[in-house]
């Protein structure tokens, strides 16, 4: 069973990407509003049957349901409103993360946590040191996300296919984000030697900032997350061993220790089975850096 935390706008869409791929037989959404988690599996079952797919969403707000869940995704909390940071929702969703992990040691201590709720870098170090599980069971979806945006904007400035796409975004998830053309190509091809710096810098800044104007424009950022979350989930339930930018808590990678940040790594049956470090080259370095302080500064100024 894979279990998701928070029925809003984000786990509804995971539950629909899920279900739709057949990741399990059975998706169950637990949320703290009497009515909406059952409601959203409601809609989302009578789409399956459209589809003709025997997938069975459940919807709850009685958290022992998740009892033997192989994966348990964290979006419960706030959402940015138009003009906020994602560090902006630190306070408010630290005891709510806080809340839904301790639910989790208790029915389902086995799974492997998805962490998604924002501030992602230090929600995902939360869900670790709260969890206590080992730190490959604890996956940040951040990555997926920005990478999606990098291969839109690489989509648009070349004409060529989305298909034929790969492109890297690593670091937090967050203002400090750190897109990667030099580890970004178009079947191989070096991204940097397809687009002049101008174009490339300018594909930068539009994938850092783009959420902030979906946010703008209608609310929320909806399926772009949700369809990211079914892709590690996928990989963990079919231990597809993809290289995926995940939000991993690093033990002396990229010379840093204890924080939780953006990283490209192998996801499998058995979460985050492997960190790939890159050689990095100093004007990354230093985004990278700027990154793990605001992350290190966000962890120490809450309690855990
Ligand atoms: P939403 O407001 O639509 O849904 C959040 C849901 O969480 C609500 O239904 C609320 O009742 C529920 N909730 C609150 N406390 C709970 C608890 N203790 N137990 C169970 N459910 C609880 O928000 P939306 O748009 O779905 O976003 C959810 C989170 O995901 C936000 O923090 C948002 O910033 C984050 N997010 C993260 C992304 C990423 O890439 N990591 C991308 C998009 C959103």
């Amino acid at each position: 069973m894979i279990t998701i935390i928070g029925a809003g706008k984000v786990g509804g869409s995971a539950a629909l990407f899920t279900a739709l791929k057949k990741l399990d037989d059975q998706i169950l959404l637990l949320d703290i509003i009497d009515g909406l988690p059952q409601g959203e599996a409601m809609d989302i079952n009578h789409m399956l049957s459209e589809q003709g797919i025997d997938v069975e969403v459940k919807g709850s707000n009685d958290y022992s349901e998740m009892k033997g869940s192989d994966i348990v995704v964290v979006v419960a909390g706030s959402g940015r409103k138009p003009g906020m940071t994602r560090m902006d929702l630190l306070k408010i969703n630290t005891g709510i993360v806080k809340s839904v992990v301790e639910k989790i040691k208790m029915h389902a201590n086995d799974s492997v946590i998805i962490s998604v709720t924002n501030p992602l870098d230090p929600m995902t170090y939360i869900c670790y040191k709260i969890s206590g599980f080992e730190k490959n069971r604890v996956i940040g979806m951040g990555g997926m996300l920005d990478i999606s945006r990098f291969i839109h904007f690489i989509h648009e400035a070349t004409g060529y296919s989305r298909n034929s796409i790969k492109a890297l975004v690593i670091g937090e998830h967050g203002e400090n984000m750190l897109p990667l053309p030099r580890f970004s190509s178009v079947t191989g091809i070096p991204l940097t030697s397809l687009l002049p710096k101008e174009k490339l810098d300018e594909i930068v800044n539009s994938t850092k900032q783009v959420a902030a104007k979906v946010i703008a424009l209608k609310g929320a950022t909806i399926h772009a997350p949700g369809n990211g979350i079914s892709t590690i989930i996928d990989s963990v339930v079919n231990d597809r061993k993809q290289v995926i930018p995940v939000t991993t808590y690093l033990n002396g990678e990229y010379g840093y220790s204890d924080v939780t940040i953006g990283v490209p790594a192998v996801v499998g049956r058995n979460g985050v089975e492997k960190i790939i470090e890159l050689d990095l080259n100093e004007v990354e370095k230093d985004v990278f850096k700027k990154g793990i302080e605001s992350v290190k500064n966000a962890i120490s100024s809450i309690e855990i």
